[in-house]
């Protein structure tokens, strides 16, 4: 069969890369955008209209275009957070009325993930994760342990009921006797959720089917990945991951989508590199470059606040991405924060316990012990923010970004230089 456009747009490195803008650009265009695993860890932040909204778990083709927005199998849901989520959308006049689909298969995450989420993160000391918080770990944990809680129960009181109250009796033991923590209530939690549950509803289905059926009839979809390749909890920093799968295959399994409808899966990626929460990041600046890359890129947690930790541009990890994902389209975003800096650096390679390595490691403890090498360009020195056509951009930038096409292999072909929609240069 041959398909329409299926697209992935992953993070090619530890999330905030900017998928959101590069979702809400490509969403005028597709008849479906799928959000495909995490949950309201992330933060995906448009700009348009003098309006600035972060979106935690609706996906970002809701203001742009009429395209079906669907949250996938593979989300973990804080029905609390989404409701949230829904009316701040609605404020925007936007109606959801068949824009909005929620998969029946996705997990619920509910308030004793998030305790737990807390508590665990709180009694690992020195070696925290630096979770956001959301319960996005324990909510997969119940999920793989068969033992979560889906959509389609929200929608049987009886069983809802009776599936909370057996998690609980496991997760109150652990809380009082081990943590140190309050006992839950059951009932408590589910008359709770019961607005919660009406409110969201309508927009529970077999969305599997229904991306099946637009596969068939020819509709382009947009799958939207959330944090980033080297978060995946198979191929990322492990254990400093999220409990997901945002690459490549992550898309598959989280949606349904088969893996032969898929033709692009186009890698976003900053001109530089951040990390927010805990875990190895070789070419982080703990110096006046890294802290003017954070001022200059507002480099702060959408969903948390917190600083974001800032660096060069790592080549190495950004190739092991491409390779991990077939990336074969690429985005660079935020160009506009490097134009001020009098020389850019690049890392091309590292030193690993004095030898010379072109391969990203596998164990964190290996990626922890790296000294990158750096290959340094000057800067252009002016504002790139605005321009439109790839051939205004100054010579310095375009030769930067040429540099960067050829050691990966792969083209740009979008390039973002500022948040608004129309700093935005497709190629
Ligand atoms: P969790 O996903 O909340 O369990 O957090 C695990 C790790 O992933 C922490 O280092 C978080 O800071 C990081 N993380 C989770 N979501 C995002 C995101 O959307 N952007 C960047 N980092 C994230």
């Amino acid at each position: 069969m041959e398909y329409m456009p299926v697209r992935i747009i992953i993070g090619a490195q530890w999330g905030d890369e900017g998928k959101g803008k590069i979702v809400d650009r490509l969403s005028a265009e597709s008849s479906y955008v799928v959000r495909y695993q995490g949950g309201a860890n992330a933060g995906h932040t448009l700009k348009f209209d003098d309006k600035t909204i972060v979106l935690h778990l609706i996906p970002s083709g809701m203001f742009n275009g009429n395209a079906k927005c669907v949250i996938g199998n593979g989300v973990v849901i804080d029905p609390i957070a989404l409701v949230e989520e829904i009316e701040e959308v609605k404020t925007l006049d936007v109606d959801l009325k068949d824009r909005l689909y929620i998969s029946s298969s996705a997990h619920v995450i509910l308030p004793y993930h998030k305790v737990l989420d807390q508590v665990k993160e709180k009694s690992r000391g020195k070696d925290a994760i630096g979770t956001t918080g959301r319960g996005i770990g324990p909510a997969y944990v119940s999920k793989v342990s068969r033992v979560g809680i889906r959509m389609s129960d929200l929608l049987n009181e009886e069983l809802l009921e009776h599936k909370v109250q057996s998690n609980l009796s496991d997760i109150n033991n652990a809380l009082e006797h081990v943590y140190g923590h309050n006992h839950l209530d059951a009932k408590k939690m589910i008359a709770d959720l019961k607005p919660v549950i009406e409110a969201i509803k309508p927009f529970i289905c077999n969305t599997t089917e229904l991306l099946h059926d637009a596969l068939e009839n020819g509709e382009s979809v947009l799958l939207e990945g959330a944090q980033g390749s080297l978060l995946d909890v198979d191929h990322g920093t492990y254990p400093y991951v999220t409990s997901s799968s945002p690459t490549a295959g992550g898309a598959c399994t989280g949606s349904g989508i088969p893996p032969t409808a898929i033709t692009h899966s186009l890698g976003i990626t900053k001109a530089y590199c951040t990390r927010v929460g805990n875990g190895p990041f070789p070419t982080e600046l703990d110096d006046s470059a890294g802290e003017k890359l954070r001022k200059n890129g507002q480099e702060f947690g959408a969903t948390t606040g917190r600083p974001r930790r800032c660096g060069w541009l790592d080549l190495v990890a950004l190739k092991y991405a491409v390779r991990l994902n077939g990336m074969n389209e690429l985005a660079l975003t935020k160009l506009d924060v490097l134009d001020d800096f009098k020389e850019i650096s690049v890392c091309t390679h590292y030193e690993l316990d004095g030898k010379r390595t072109d391969i990203f490691p596998l164990d964190s403890h290996e990626v922890e012990k790296l000294k990158p090498v750096y290959k340094t360009f000057p800067g252009w020195l002016q504002s790139t923010r605005d321009i439109s056509d790839f051939n205004n951009l100054p010579e310095k930038a375009r030769e930067y970004i040429k540099f960067v096409e050829d050691f990966i292999g792969v083209s740009f072909t979008i390039v973002s230089t500022g948040p608004k929609r129309s700093e935005t240069i497709i190629r």
